[in-house]
């Protein structure tokens, strides 16, 4: 069993399984209706038997609970709702004892309005705290700064009676924004970053990087004194609590996102924001090439670091990193219901999405895990949970985890009318028709594909845990293939994109001399000298190992192949 200090070594997190759970909706512990971290530490054997190795915590922080813990009204505490410091010291004790590190989620670009220290600043110009906050007596300035929620928001400014200025927010009215030219507020959020660190966490996924700074002219994001900021913590950190991890929420483009690595001294690992609505155009065009071209520009991670790929999270499907084309071709693909699009992205579910196919699921999570980094699970995506259209902004994807089949999910005691949501009720994907404990003693289940695919990606962890990834031609326009390779082994990852049956060739490397093995997926495969053909049917995904042969004692071992893919 690995002691935490051992969990913090090394860059663990390339052979990782992460898992996003929103707190309040995995499991209720004590029974008042809302989940909990007790209900966490309870779940923690399934999380184990999945194959997670980390997890990742939505804020669980003293909270205003106006956008799911992303306004915090005290950074020391626990939210009494959700449990007590001695329940996290118990959860990131006994994760640890599983194997699974702990993220929580580093909130650190506004607080809540209701904060002591917005409270203070608004009432008094000469309080300590007023230049923790942005103000202004015309809300004019940075008009170049996108508006985040643009269906709930119409500016980033807000008039404060009681302050009598406009306070700048870059999301909610509700959160105004920290002003990061305040020595003392960095210095805060240093202190916080540190307090969490010396609970036991692994590390934070941290929330809106890009807009700590502002600047007058420029469209305040991705400012060169936001990596400073980002920079200077990480050698805190590192410093204090060696191998912390840092996973950078960053929604922006490809050349805006590349940099937060920092060449190795930002961001062990970025969130992949770029990548994730390709994935899905993809499927809708029956055409993998935008997910090459993608992968092209952005691989390899400097060393060290690595990205994190996902297919859904706790927010809409965010659509900012697409032309107007594109999203205009997403929404008529993914959006035709009412009420689905929300601030230009789509609030749905990953299954409702696929529209309840568990094998194109599988094969989405196939990708997700055969990709050089680190991918992101988010809770129930394993089972196909469903969503729900009539809850308010992103609540219909925060919907109560599905353990069993009872009307309230088996998420708490208590009735369903007393949870702190509604659990789905659409008949195609909600508990009756999709728990985990159905998933679980039904073999070849979603649940059931989706743990295999993770021990197989485990048992494989010199190939899919390398950097590594050589873009290979399957000569069909429908089918994406890449090599993920070691010295010692090949594995070829094929993806159908198409709804129909296709069937192609791969060269092999002649020095590949092994039978092709497949790992995982379905299809046909079969060696001709060095050709691999395959039958793959719609939808469809195989992995196919070769070993390498051993070279005698002495030989120096072979150059790997390219890393970065090919169009
Ligand atoms: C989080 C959202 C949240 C926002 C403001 C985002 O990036 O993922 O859920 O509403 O930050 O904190």
């Amino acid at each position: 069993m690995a002691s935490a200090e051992e969990l913090r070594q090394g860059a663990w997190f390339r052979n990782a399984v992460f898992y996003e759970i929103p707190v309040r909706s995995f499991y209720d512990s004590n029974g008042d209706g809302i989940g909990d971290l007790g209900g966490v530490t309870q779940k923690l054997d399934y999380l184990s038997e999945l194959g997670v190795r980390a997890i990742w915590l939505l804020p669980f922080y003293r909270s205003a609970w106006r956008d799911e813990g992303y306004d915090i009204t005290d950074h020391y505490s626990i939210d009494p709702t959700l449990g007590t410091l001695d329940d996290l010291d118990r959860l990131v004790t006994d994760a640890h004892a599983h194997g699974i590190r702990v993220l929580g989620d580093f909130v650190s670009n506004h607080v809540s309005i209701d904060h002591p220290w917005f409270q203070a600043a608004r009432k008094d110009r000469g309080s300590p705290h007023r230049n923790w906050f942005l103000w202004s007596d015309t809300g004019k300035e940075f008009s170049r700064t996108r508006i985040i929620f643009r269906d709930l928001e119409r500016s980033n400014w807000t008039w404060d009676e009681t302050a009598g200025q406009y306070y700048f927010h870059r999301f909610y009215a509700t959160q105004p924004d920290l002003n990061y030219d305040e020595p003392a507020v960095r210095a805060e959020m240093t202190k916080i970053a540190r307090f969490w660190l010396g609970h036991g966490l692994d590390g934070f996924r941290c929330d809106a990087v890009p807009y700590l700074f502002k600047r007058e002219g420029t469209r305040c994001q991705s400012l060169p004194e936001v990596h400073q900021f980002f920079q200077e913590l990480r050698s805190i950190l590192d410093a204090e609590f060696p191998g912390t991890v840092l996973v950078a929420e960053a929604n922006q483009s490809v050349p805006e996102t590349v940099p937060y690595f920092g060449n190795g001294r930002e961001f062990p690992i970025v969130m992949h924001f770029p990548l994730m609505p390709n994935l899905y155009l993809a499927l809708g065009e029956e055409d993998p090439r935008r997910i090459r071209h993608v992968l092209q520009a952005t691989l390899p991670a400097p060393h060290g670091c690595g990205w994190a790929y996902f297919l859904r999270n706790h927010d809409e499907v965010s659509l900012e990193q697409v032309s107007d084309d594109e999203r205009e071709m997403f929404l008529w693909i993914y959006g035709r219901y009412p009420r689905t699009v929300l601030n230009g992205g789509i609030r749905r579910r990953l299954a409702p999405m696929l529209d309840g196919n568990d094998a194109t699921i599988a094969m989405m999570h196939a990708l997700l895990l055969s990709l050089p980094g680190a991918p992101f699970l988010y809770y129930g995506d394993e089972i196909g949970m469903g969503d729900r259209l009539d809850l308010s902004d992103r609540d219909g994807v925060r919907t109560p985890m599905q353990w069993t089949s009872e009307e309230n999910a088996g998420f708490s005691a208590l009735p369903v009318d007393r949870l702190v949501r509604p659990p789905v009720t659409d008949p195609n994907y909600g508990p009756a028709a999709r728990n985990v404990a159905e998933e679980r003693s039904r073999l070849g289940s979603l649940y059931h594909q989706i743990q295999q695919l993770i021990a197989i990606r485990s048992a494989n962890v010199e190939e899919f845990g390398s950097e590594r990834l050589a873009a290979a031609d399957a000569h069909a326009t429908s089918v994406l293939a890449f090599w993920r390779d070691q010295p010692s082994a090949r594995v070829l990852c094929l993806f159908n994109f198409s709804r129909a049956t296709v069937t192609g060739t791969v060269s092999i490397d002649p020095e590949l001399r092994s039978a092709p093995v497949l790992i995982a997926g379905d299809g046909t495969i079969e060696r001709q000298e060095s050709n691999l053909m395959y039958t793959l049917g719609g939808r469809r995904y195989a992995w196919v190992r070769f070993v390498r042969p051993v070279p005698p004692l002495g030989t120096p071992a072979a150059a790997p192949p390219e890393s970065s893919p090919s169009r």
